[in-house]
């Protein structure tokens, strides 16, 4: 296997009516050669719509759909040379897991021979030589997902399609499919779509992520541009774990320097770059989006305009770290400690914040100021 050939995928304004339900509005995507592209957002996005529009699973309703440049609108699924992993496995009951494996070749026919071979090829890869003569139903969960996985790579397409793949798994056994899946796609270098509602596995396995919300893209961008620099609070709550803190505050304004308050006498300055966006916004009232990391221990420290006195409302350890929920005013929020800094039921603890770093959004329309 390997590729000497190149599988750009375009989507323009592809758009998806089921009556009066539109359950994909306008997408436009362009997928590089070899890329791994991950379509994340809740559960009735559109992400499923979408990724069968591409199969050619669904029609679509407006727009198109393009495979280095040739428009697929009009091109039979079977004629697209993408293979599909479903989160279901989808194999023949009633078949061996060989001759799972071997059947897309079986229709093109392939000779008994040839197909033995790249039968066995992939089964190496996937660890499975052990199990060619058993019958799904005889599999584990993790089993008859890489076989199913497996189907798809012996067709060697142009591109493959991943709807939840991981789901049915236990938490461990996804873990180490998804990097399975991601080292097999980056040895063979196939453009890639993939599916999921986890948050993690979109942050964990995609070269670029496409955030979709109610049928709409929010943002595109690699993991860590999303992470950083999310262009409205919906995308910031989405990805990340635990999930970003938003907090509503007012702005004080003295001279230069703008002030959040978050209620009970709490505010912290922001710095003069940050303050001038919000004064050019004329915005007196603002979501401000805090990351864990971004919520210090200051201990021992001054007192300074971006501390703030806090109880410890809950502590939950995670090994190499913990998360302390604390009061910040009105508000709850999470800071990331180290493990024994903080306990559940500390008084007057003091917390620092990192004001360069904290998200500031409309605090109507939810977008990113700044
Ligand atoms: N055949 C259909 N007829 C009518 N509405 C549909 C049909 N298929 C999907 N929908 C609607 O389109 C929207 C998007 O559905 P889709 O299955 O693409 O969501 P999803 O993002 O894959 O969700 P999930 O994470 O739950 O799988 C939903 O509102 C759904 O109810
Ligand atoms: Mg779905």
């Amino acid at each position: 296997m390997g590729r000497d050939r190149v599988a750009e995928l375009t989507l323009r304004a592809v758009e998806k009516r089921f009556g009066a339900v539109q359950a994909v509005k306008a997408v436009d995507l362009d997928v590089a050669d070899g890329e791994f592209v991950v379509l994340v957002g809740p559960s009735g996005c559109g992400k499923s719509t979408l990724l069968r529009m591409i199969a050619g699973l669904e029609d679509i309703s407006d727009g198109e759909i393009l495979l280095d440049g040739r428009n697929l609108n009009a091109v039979a699924p079977r004629d697209r040379d993408m293979a599909m992993v479903f989160q279901d496995y989808a194999l023949y009951p009633h078949m061996t897991v060989a001759e799972n494996l071997g059947f897309a070749l079986k229709m093109r026919d392939m000779a008994a021979s040839e197909i033995e071979a790249k039968v066995n090829e992939v089964a190496a890869m996937l660890e499975l030589d052990a199990l060619l003569h058993r019958k799904p139903r005889a599999l584990s969960g993790g089993q008859r997902q890489r076989v199913a996985l497996g189907r798809a790579l012996i067709r060697d397409p142009k591109v493959f399609l991943f709807d939840e793949p991981l789901s049915n798994l236990d938490a461990k056994l996804r873990v180490g499919m998804r990097m399975e899946i991601r080292k097999l796609q980056a040895a063979l270098r196939t453009t890639s779509i993939y599916v999921t509602h986890d948050q993690i596995e979109a942050m964990t396995m995609a070269d670029r992520i496409v955030v979709l919300k109610l049928g709409e893209v929010q943002q595109i961008g690699t993991p860590i541009e999303i992470y950083q620099r999310p262009v409205n609070s919906f995308v910031g709550t989405f990805i990340g774990s635990p999930p970003m803190s938003l907090s509503k505050a007012d702005v004080r304004y003295e001279g230069e320097a703008a002030f959040l308050g978050f209620g009970r006498g709490q505010e912290i300055r922001l710095p003069s770059d940050r303050a001038a966006v919000l004064r050019s916004a004329a915005i007196a009232q603002i979501e401000v989006g805090l990351r864990a990391e971004h919520i210090a221990l200051a201990d021992g420290g001054g007192e300074d305009e971006a501390t703030f006195l806090s109880d410890v409302i809950l502590v939950e350890e995670h090994g190499a770290d913990s998360i302390a929920v604390v009061r910040l005013g009105d508000h709850e929020v999470m800071a990331r400690v180290k493990p024994g800094g903080v306990h559940t039921g500390d008084k007057g603890r003091r917390f620092e914040m990192d004001v360069a770093a904290l998200h500031l959004f409309h605090p109507e329309k939810g977008g990113r100021l700044g």
